[in-house]
């Protein structure tokens, strides 16, 4: 399964990218506000950072405005950042538009599986569904997210199922038993997801008795 990090803090980005274990990267325009940063100078220094796809966010809300802008991002940001479109009808044309010229792309703000199918057809590289946003609605987001890879397993789409929105470590545990293509994530769920007090008191044991070991002079 693909990890990825939902943030443009680029402290939090070379923290988690240090682990080794860091497969991308994605933005929305309000993580970029939070990051109180220029958007393609801050999209620029994540893709230096990681190497795997950093998506970043059309604003346009017509179709030929939504390609214009992939296009200049594609002209002007690394080769790794692709495209992140809504899941509306103008999305769908620009997605279908971008993929017929070799541009990646990742269909966003995906609530239903019949969204997420749309996009597949369009051509999309990822399909974000948002778990979160649906439990908060008093849903249960995960059941979106059962519903999209049954629809997969149905069918040969090689579309990638990017589970969004994820508010805590179970989430991702259970996006990894049905089986999607990909996490995205805060740096807070990477953390708790490494966290087991076993391991800190285990190593808290250890250490205590390697330094008899090594006060006995027997290291
Ligand atoms: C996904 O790409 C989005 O940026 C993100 O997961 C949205 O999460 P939120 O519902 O916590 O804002």
């Amino acid at each position: 399964m693909e990890f990825f990090l939902d943030t443009a803090d680029v402290d939090e980005i070379r923290e988690i990218a240090s682990w080794g274990i860091l497969d991308g990267v994605t933005t929305n325009p309000s993580l970029i506000k939070k990051s109180g940063r220029d958007f393609k100078q801050v999209v620029a220094e994540i893709a230096s950072i990681c190497d795997g796809p950093i998506s970043a966010e059309v604003t346009a809300m017509d179709t030929d405005g939504m390609v214009a802008q992939a296009l200049e991002l594609k002209s002007e940001l690394p080769d790794n950042v692709i495209i992140k479109i809504p899941c509306v009808p103008e999305g769908l044309a620009a997605t279908r538009i971008l993929t017929d010229k070799g541009i990646k792309t990742n269909v966003t703000l995906i609530f239903s599986a019949a969204q997420a199918l749309m996009a597949a057809k369009a051509g999309a590289t990822y399909v974000s569904p948002f778990i979160g946003r649906i439990d908060d609605t008093g849903h249960d987001g995960m059941t979106l997210i059962a519903e999209i890879m049954d629809t997969w397993n149905n069918y040969d789409i090689s579309t990638k199922v990017l589970a969004a929105s994820i508010r805590h470590p179970t989430h991702v545990l259970q996006c990894i038993q049905l089986g999607a293509h990909t996490a995205t994530m805060p740096a807070k769920i990477f953390r708790q997801l490494m966290k087991h007090p076993l391991t800190d008191k285990g190593i808290e044991g250890f250490m205590k008795d390697w330094a008899e070991v090594e006060a006995a002079g027997k290291a």
